[in-house]
């Protein structure tokens, strides 16, 4: 097991994700774990971001637990595209998964939220985050800033299937969200594969949303959600918008999947590094937990990961109202395991 820590809250919310998986796991599965020495520090002490063999031996290993990267002495995007986008890609994480529940004991910003639970299918390797792009005549009034938005059909389809797949051990029901008013080309061609693929699953159905307007949608009418399906810029606003709304970003687990388990998977919170509380024992630690549950389950360890989420949901539904901190937290859901 890789453990990449990262920065800012990052070293803080993972030690607790490690002890529970650790717990959990048990005897069931006894795993060694490779802590990684990646992210700011680093960076500025050697100036390496993920150097070769630090690559070479993560993709050894049968999952990764990360915190989270980003430095605010560091130019952005440096850490952010060099080391998390990189692991991504490199080891082809296409689905980005983002589950979102709200918890019995956590006090959501919507005045009648009702029950929530919907997952985001992000895709993770494709779309703005992976074209080319640049600029030129820099810092001149007639600078020029490109990027490349990158989408294949075979990128697409992917994630689609995975999301057909997901729906089917739920509510059965995909919603697409992009903004093919707009972006008419890889708009046109999501929409082509979905309906097309949807013909392999009649029990599922599935409807169209713009992105704006599924900003709406999540706040005034989140029971409409059951698989979100949505491209790589798109999932990752959304996400955070669905944090906010089940609670704060603190609930919110995710898993950078690799389905075909050509290489490890990673499973990290969606929230960054958190600067402005970073060393302050406030960070949530719930969703790093909660992104250990998600990957004993994508190792297989259901049972474990089952004993993680109770754990959580009783804490929550217990002190989720109480002030904690970062190790109050974490010790408070440990003693349930
Ligand atoms: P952020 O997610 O770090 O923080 C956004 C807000 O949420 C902040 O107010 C923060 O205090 C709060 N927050 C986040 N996690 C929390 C937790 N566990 N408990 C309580 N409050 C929490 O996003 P940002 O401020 O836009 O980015 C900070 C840095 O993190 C940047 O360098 C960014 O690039 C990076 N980042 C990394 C990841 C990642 O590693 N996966 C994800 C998002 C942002
Ligand atoms: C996330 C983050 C990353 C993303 C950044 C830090 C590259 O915001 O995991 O949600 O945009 O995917
Ligand atoms: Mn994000």
């Amino acid at each position: 097991m890789a453990v990449i820590p990262g920065d800012g809250i990052g070293k803080e919310v993972t030690p607790w994700a490690q002890q529970a998986l650790e717990k959990a796991a048990g005897d069931a599965a006894s795993f060694t774990y490779e802590n990684f020495d990646l992210g700011a520090e680093r960076y500025l002490r050697d100036g390496q971001i993920l150097p070769e063999e630090d690559l070479a031996a993560i993709k050894q290993t049968d999952a990764i637990l990360l915190g989270a990267v980003g430095d605010p002495r560091i130019k952005a995007g440096i850490l952010e595209r060099g080391l998390l986008l990189r692991l991504r890609f490199e080891l082809d994480q296409y689905v980005n998964l983002r589950p979102s529940k709200l918890y019995k004991g956590v006090t959501s910003p919507l005045a009648n939220p009702g029950e929530i639970d919907f997952v985001v299918v992000r895709e993770g390797t494709e779309g703005l985050y992976c074209g080319s792009g640049g600029a030129v005549r820099r810092d001149t009034p007639e600078e020029v800033a490109t990027e490349v938005s990158i989408n294949t059909a075979y990128g697409a389809e992917r994630v689609v299937r995975y999301a057909f797949d997901l729906a089917m051990k739920r509510r059965k029901h995909v919603t697409l969200v992009h903004k093919k008013n707009v972006l008419v080309n890889a708009g046109d061609m999501w929409q082509r594969i979905v309906d097309r693929v949807a013909q392999e699953y009649p029990e599922v159905t599935h409807d169209y949303c713009h992105i704006d307007a599924a900003t709406i949608y999540l706040v005034s009418d989140p029971q409409r959600f059951d698989v979100i399906l949505t491209d790589n810029l798109f999932g990752d606003i959304l996400t955070d918008e669905a944090g906010a709304v089940v609670g704060g970003v603190g609930y919110s687990a995710s898993g950078c999947i690799n389905a075909k388990d050509e290489y490890p998977s990673m499973f990290e919170p969606i929230h960054g590094s958190a600067p402005d509380i970073a060393g302050k024992n406030i960070a949530n630690p719930t969703a790093a937990i909660l992104s250990a549950a998600m990957l004993l389950r994508h190792l297989g360890f259901d049972e474990q990961a089952d004993r993680i989420d109770a754990a959580v949901e009783a804490d929550i539904a217990e002190l989720g109202s109480t002030q904690r901190s970062t190790d109050e937290v974490g010790r408070d859901i440990l003693a349930r395991l």
